[in-house]
C-alpha cells in the first residue's frame, strides 16, 4: 500500500516537475514550443561566424546576411533538407535551447526535434546530440512530415493513408502516412527561398536591375501567384541598374511573375504524381477520398492550392496555420510515444 502511494506521488512530482519542450528545425526558421505558454522562441535559421566561432545567431546573424563585414559569414546550417554543417546546428540548437530553457532552470525537460525527411543516421545523430548537450534528460526525433500531419489533425496513427505536403523555405517534403510512419515520400530541394532566388535572377538577366532577396519576399507575398495572377495587378521592383549603376525601379506585371516559377511549380506536380504511381491502391483511395493537405510558410504562396488541385485533380487545402502545424504537431506527438516509431537515438 506505502509502496503504491510512494509510487503514485512520485509519477505526480514528475509530472509537476517535467515540462515539454518541442523544436521545429526549419530551412528558414527555427520554433520552439511548450504546451502551456505556447510559441516561445521564433528565430530564423542562421548563424553568424568569424574564424569558426560563432559571433551571432538567430534575427542578429539574419541580419548579417548579404551585409557582414569583412571575416564574417552567415551561414544557414539546414541546407535543402539536409544538415549541410553538423557542428553549426549543434551550435546553434544548443544557443536556442539554452535561451529558453535559462526561464526553466529547475524542470525536466522532456524534448522533441523535427528532422527533415530522409536524413541520414549521422545527421540524426548530430541534432540528437545538440539535445544532449543542452542538459535535456529525454530527447526524441520525428520526421518533419510527420509531425506536420499529427499538426494538421490528420488520422496518423490510423491504418489511413493521408496525404501531406509541407512547403519550407529550401525544401518542399511529400508524404503518404499511416500507422505513424511514412509510408512513401519524397523530398524535393526547392521551397520559398528557391523561388525567392529565381525570380532574383530572372530580374537581374532580363532586366540587369540588381535586387535584394527581401525585396523579392514582399514581392511574392503581394503579387506572385501560382495560378489565375490577376491581370490588372503589378510589383514595382527598386533596385539598382546595372548599366547606369544608380538606383532604379522597374514594374514588372503578376502575369510575367507567374511564368518565372513555371519550372518550380511543375516539378512539384510532378513529385506530388510519382508518388501516386507508387501508391498501393487501398491508400491512393483514402487519399482520393480526404485530398492533398498542404503546410509549411511556401504553402501561402497565392493560389498554390488551386494550381495543385488542377494538376492533380483532387482536393487540395491549405491548413489554418502553416508555420505552427510543425512544431504544434511536434509537440502533440509526445502524448503519443507508443504509437509512433520515434527513432530516439
Ligand atoms: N505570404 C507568403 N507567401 C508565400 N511564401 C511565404 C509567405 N510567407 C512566408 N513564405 C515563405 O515561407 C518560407 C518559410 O517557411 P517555413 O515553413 O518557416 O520554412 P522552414 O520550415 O523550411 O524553415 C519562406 O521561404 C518564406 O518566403
Ligand atoms: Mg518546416
Amino acid at each position: 500500500m506505502a509502496e503504491k502511494i510512494r509510487e503514485k506521488r512520485k509519477g505526480l512530482s514528475l509530472r509537476l516537475w517535467q515540462r515539454d519542450l518541442a523544436i521545429d528545425l526549419g530551412t528558414t526558421n527555427t520554433i520552439i514550443y511548450m504546451p502551456q505558454k505556447g510559441i516561445v522562441l521564433e528565430e530564423p535559421s542562421v548563424v553568424a561566424v568569424r574564424n569558426g566561432s560563432v559571433v551571432a545567431v538567430g534575427k542578429k546573424a539574419y541580419r548579417m546576411l548579404g551585409r557582414t563585414p569583412p571575416g564574417v559569414t552567415a551561414v544557414k546550417p539546414v541546407r535543402s533538407g539536409v544538415i549541410a554543417d553538423f557542428e553549426l546546428t549543434r551550435k546553434m540548437l544548443d544557443h536556442f535551447i539554452s535561451r529558453v530553457l535559462r526561464r526553466y532552470p529547475f524542470l525536466r525537460i522532456r524534448m522533441v526535434i523535427t528532422v527533415p525527411y530522409g536524413i541520414t543516421q549521422v545527421e540524426r545523430r548530430a541534432v540528437f546530440a545538440a539535445g544532449k548537450r543542452a542538459g535535456v534528460k529525454e530527447t526524441y526525433l520525428i520526421e518533419e512530415p510527420v509531425a506536420a500531419a499529427i499538426g494538421s489533425g490528420l488520422p496518423v496513427a490510423e491504418p489511413r493513408g493521408s496525404f501531406i505536403v509541407n512547403c519550407g523555405g529550401g525544401v518542399t517534403e511529400i508524404a503518404v502516412i499511416s500507422l505513424g510512419g511514412i509510408v512513401l515520400g519524397s523530398s524535393l530541394p526547392q521551397g520559398g527561398e528557391t523561388i525567392d532566388e529565381a525570380i532574383q535572377r530572372y530580374i537581374y538577366r532580363k532586366y540587369r536591375l540588381e535586387i535584394g532577396l527581401s525585396t523579392v519576399e514582399e514581392a511574392k507575398k503581394e503579387a506572385l501567384y501560382a495560378a489565375d495572377p490577376p491581370a490588372d495587378l503589378t510589383y514595382t521592383f527598386r533596385g539598382i541598374n546595372l548599366y547606369r549603376r544608380t538606383p532604379d525601379s522597374l514594374e514588372v506585371s503578376a502575369a510575367e511573375l507567374h511564368e518565372v516559377i513555371g519550372p518550380q511549380l511543375s516539378a512539384l506536380a510532378g513529385a506530388v504524381r510519382s508518388i501516386f504511381e507508387r501508391m498501393p491502391p487501398q491508400l491512393a483511395a483514402d487519399v482520393i477520398q480526404d485530398g492533398i493537405v498542404l503546410c509549411g510558410g511556401g504553402s501561402l504562396l497565392h493560389n498554390l492550392d488551386i494550381y495543385l488541385s488542377r494538376e492533380i485533380n483532387l482536393p487540395v487545402r491549405r491548413v489554418e496555420d502553416p508555420f505552427t502545424c510543425v512544431v504544434r504537431g511536434a509537440s502533440e506527438s509526445l502524448k503519443f510515444l507508443h504509437a509512433l516509431s520515434l527513432p530516439d537515438r
